[in-house]
């Protein structure tokens, strides 16, 4: 009788010990993350969005290093990552190329580095565990889709007469830039008579994109459309469309991309026609796939965000709803 309460008590503490190790509070990660700055209300909301879903989860510990549009900053940052022992990297690369050297001694130090919104070079992904983020090529293609069916409504392209594209492209060698681009001249392919006049860099911000498109202006009026890879830069040049007496909108179709609320506002206003969006709202899947790493679960090779599209017949309605 009593080797069977014996056998008892020491099955009842087994199965106790189990049970408190499956529900103990996960090991705490430190957690690096290098983001490239911000220069746009698009990046601000990525940032606040990344930090508040880490505050929330107190198994994770967040630094935060802004690289201020630096690449240099981002490799330094990285380094120090590297050599504080972090348990996982986020990263979102100013550009594409240039990164190849740090990943590799972050995968030799095996610290998984998971992207977030912009990508390396095909070269480099070898050394990344995964990308989060929105699809450029597609939000591209988008924005083609989306002129070509606002000029066919509004009879405005038969492809008889030329359509004068002006190009406001994001941060040069950066995957959006790059990738925007690729995703709008897709479509332009099939219309013969869409020409894109003049395609500059504004950098992803406002001040740059008036700027270029003051000097768009200044060379030759002769525009109908202007695509820019961001809303910011949109709305710069917006301001720079209305100081050469024109009506964004109107006179000059306009074209963003991000959904950002002040695109938004400039659509109810008519200033602007469509955004194109691509959601920042990363902190959540980021927080996500960190815990699933930490579990030992095998993370997708590609999270993808869903994203919608928005011009002036939706964009009052939606605009109460904008998070960002
Ligand atoms: O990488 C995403 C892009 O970067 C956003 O479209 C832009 O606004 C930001 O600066």
């Amino acid at each position: 009788m009593k080797k069977w309460a014996n056998v008892l008590t020491i099955v009842v503490v087994a199965m106790m010990a189990l049970s408190a190790a499956a529900f103990a509070a996960p090991k705490t990660w430190v957690v690096g993350f290098s983001q490239i700055g911000s220069e746009s209300e698009w990046r601000t909301a990525d940032t606040i969005s990344v930090q508040n879903a880490f505050n929330d989860d107190p198994s994770f510990i967040l630094i935060y290093s802004d690289a201020q549009q630096k690449q240099e900053n981002q490799i330094k940052a990285i380094r120090s990552f590297i050599a504080r022992k972090v348990n996982a990297i986020l990263f979102t690369a100013l550009v594409e190329t240039g990164y190849g050297p740090v990943l590799a001694e972050a995968k030799k130090a095996k610290i998984p580095v998971v992207m977030i919104d912009r990508d390396v070079a095909k070269e480099d992904q070898q050394y990344r565990l995964t990308i989060m983020g929105s699809d450029f090529v597609k939000e591209g293609e988008k924005a083609g889709n989306w002129l070509a069916d606002y000029l066919k409504s509004k009879g405005m392209d038969d492809g008889s007469k030329d359509i004068n594209i002006v190009e406001l492209q994001g941060t040069t060698g950066s995957a959006p830039a790059i990738d925007r681009k690729t995703g709008f001249a897709n479509i332009m392919a099939k219309h013969p008579n869409w020409k894109m006049t003049r395609s500059q860099t504004g950098n992803f911000t406002s001040s740059e994109g008036k700027a270029v498109m003051e000097a768009f202006l200044k060379a030759d009026k002769n525009i109908d459309v202007l695509y820019a890879h961001n809303d910011q830069m949109a709305l710069g040049a917006e301001q720079a469309i209305k100081e050469a007496g024109l009506q964004p909108g109107k006179d000059i179709i306009v074209i963003g991309v991000d959904g950002v609320k002040g695109a938004f506002e400039a659509m109810v206003a008519g200033e602007q026609n469509v955004s194109v969006e691509c959601s920042p709202l990363l902190g959540p899947q980021a927080v996500q796939a960190l815990r699933d790493l930490r579990a030992k679960k095998t993370l997708p090779g590609r999270i993808w965000t869903i994203e919608g599209i928005f011009d002036q017949t939706n964009a009052a309605a939606a605009l109460p709803s904008r998070q960002y």
